[in-house]
């Protein structure tokens, strides 16, 4: 992965280097901005996300949401030691998950790890696909790329419609990766109870009075991925800062 114009390897990738009188061989720089590069497009960043970054992430004013991207910079100058391996971030749309945790994911990646982005409903489409003969999905292929990656970012956790096939297939995934210690950055919008996210939500002022009940995590994958979940996941609840993209028309 080396560049083939390079001078100071001459497209090989390594370069001789002088130490206290003895000659080695060490790897050049420019099979390092490659790799990085490789990594990056594997990671298959969806592009209307391709630019997050921490850079570009604003505190809005907010010492939580600030508080939230100092302990994201920490877990990424952890990683891999940080326990618990993996991150869940849980908030209302537009409240900044999928920035976050694509901004975590970049960074994991020019520190060189390995790391996959997979929409939870585009993940659950390609394993069905894959039991298709007539997809050209091979099969079982996304679902060992969920289980096998060395960081999957599964985002938007839940959003997909119950039945007992999505609670197994989502369990196996999750449970393979704690029990192999593998680590998972998820986030979700959907309210866990115990983590005292409000089930029942009052519409805006000025709409018709009523009350929505919100679905919960467990009834969307099922108890034992959640708890497996929580096993293996440092929980982020994100500030109610509302939809950056509302506030930011304004
Ligand atoms: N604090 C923030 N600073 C900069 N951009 C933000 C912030 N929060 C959200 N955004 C932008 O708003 C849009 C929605 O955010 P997103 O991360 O997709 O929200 P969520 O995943 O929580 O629904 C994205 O384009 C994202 O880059
Ligand atoms: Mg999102
Ligand atoms: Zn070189």
């Amino acid at each position: 992965m080396a560049e083939q114009s390079c001078e100071r390897c001459g497209g090989t990738g390594w370069k001789i280097v002088e130490k206290e009188g003895l000659s080695g061989a060490q790897r050049c720089e420019c099979s390092y901005a490659a790799r990085g590069e490789a990594l990056l497009n594997r990671a298959r960043i969806p592009s209307n996300y391709g630019g997050d970054n921490f850079d570009n992430f604003s505190n809005r004013g907010s010492n939580e949401l600030k508080a939230i991207q100092g302990l994201l910079v920490r877990y990424c100058q952890d990683f891999p030691a940080a326990d618990p391996p993996g991150l869940l971030l849980i908030g209302e749309p537009g409240c900044g998950k999928t920035h976050l945790a694509v901004a975590v994911l970049r960074r994991l990646i020019e520190h060189g790890f390995e790391g996959v982005f997979m929409d939870y409903q585009n993940l659950l489409d390609r394993i069905r696909s894959g039991y298709d003969p007539l997809s050209g999905e091979s099969p079982r292929a996304a679902y060992e790329e969920a289980m096998e990656a060395e960081v999957l970012l599964l985002d938007d956790l839940g959003a997909h419609r119950v039945t007992d096939w999505v609670e197994d297939t989502v369990t196996s995934i999750i449970t393979y990766r704690c029990n192999e210690r593998k680590p998972l950055i998820a986030t979700t919008n959907l309210p866990d109870a115990e983590m005292g996210g409000t089930l029942i939500e009052r519409l805006p002022e000025g709409a018709p009075a009523r009350y929505d009940i919100k679905s919960t995590l467990i009834e969307k994958i099922g108890m034992r991925a959640r708890s497996r979940l929580f096993e293996m996941c440092r929980i982020v609840r994100m500030p109610k800062v509302g939809d950056y993209r509302v506030a930011s028309r304004k």
